[in-house]
């Protein structure tokens, strides 16, 4: 384990400050310090401990912490857990309070679903952003004010109140007071959502919330520039994609089964529109960050997007317990 830690991060053992075991219960402590002393880290200061009993943990099993004085962010730092280990401590352990996972993806993409899914599994909030978008297209609309008025609907961006609770895995967005979850599927705000959110000052507005949420740490936010502009340092990044006839067949189902009745041209014809007016805005288009992992979801079923995603997300080993 030592030598694969050493490995996998590219230290010396001259760069090692100090080494900090526990061990299980049914472990003799001082195990592990002999292994280090007869690697020949003779340099280094160990400190051995015993864990406490942990009902549920795996036996005879070992966790080290090592101190090195290197020059690499912590991020780049590889965590690796032999064998069956990462439910060491079942109470503790793989545990994704902190995490961040950026989806972004354009409508129809499957991302909300894959999103919400992940979000369980993994036991993060989620939090769907273009719900918030489509609640200030809301008040906007019911305001009566036009939709290219942009100086008029930026002075409404800075004065509205707007509160994001996740409920039983729903995004639930509270407008100045009012819970408005339920209206923001509409056609008309399917239709002039994209408008509202190409102003700068209306994606200001968002933005900030957006990323005091991300800042919490312990959430999946799902949107169009998440990645890219909204946190670009978040630990995962997904962009989902699909054929354009994939994903208005996927809306269409969606429509018919909240009751609007809409034909599969009509949702075509309005998803070239949104994809248009999200892909080419000023501010923060929909694009894939350089970094996201970019799925086609086309040809793959919701499952098969989720087994994907956690997969990337368990591989690559650097998800920290705790
Ligand atoms: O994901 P959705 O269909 O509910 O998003 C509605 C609109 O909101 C989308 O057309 C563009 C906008 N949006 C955005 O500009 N940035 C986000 N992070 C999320 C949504």
């Amino acid at each position: 384990m030592l030598t694969a830690l050493q490995e996998a991060n590219g230290f010396t053992p001259e760069d090692i400050a100090s080494i900090i075991f526990t061990v299980t219960p049914d472990l003799r402590s001082a195990f592990p310090a002999q292994a280090a002393r007869e690697l020949g880290w003779t340099e280094v200061a160990l400190l051995d401990a015993q864990e406490i009993p942990v009902e549920g943990a795996l036996p005879r099993c070992i966790r080290v912490l090592i101190l090195v004085n290197i020059d690499r962010p912590q991020k780049e730092i590889k965590h690796l857990y032999l064998e069956e280990a990462q439910k060491l401590r079942p109470d503790l352990a793989f545990s994704h309070r902190r995490l961040v996972v950026a989806i972004d993806g354009p409508a129809g993409s499957g991302k909300s679903t894959v999103a919400r899914a992940l979000a369980r599994e993994l036991g993060l909030r989620y939090i769907d952003t273009g719900a918030m978008y489509r609640a200030l297209t809301l008040k906007i609309l019911d305001l009566g004010l036009p939709l290219e008025d942009e100086e008029a609907i930026t002075s409404v961006a800075e004065e509205t109140r707007l509160e994001v609770l996740e409920r039983e895995g729903k995004t639930r967005v509270i407008l100045d007071g009012h819970d408005v979850t339920e209206d923001l599927r509409s056609p008309a705000v399917n239709a002039g959502v994209s408008l509202v959110a190409q102003y700068p000052g209306v994606r200001a507005k968002l933005v900030a919330l957006q990323r005091e949420m991300a800042a919490e740490g312990g959430v999946i936010l799902d949107g169009r520039d998440i990645g890219s502009y909204v946190w670009p340092k978040a630990d995962f990044k997904f962009y989902l994609s699909a054929a354009p006839e994939e994903r208005a067949r996927r809306r269409l189902k969606e429509l018919l089964a909240s009751g609007h009745e809409i034909t599969l041209p009509e949702v075509q014809k309005q998803l070239a529109q949104r994809d248009s007016l999200d892909t080419r805005r000023a501010v923060a288009p929909l694009v894939a960050a350089p970094d996201a992992a970019v799925i086609d979801t086309s040809d793959l079923r919701p499952e098969e997007v989720l087994e994907r995603l956690l997969g990337i997300i368990r591989e690559e080993g650097n998800v920290r317990p705790d």
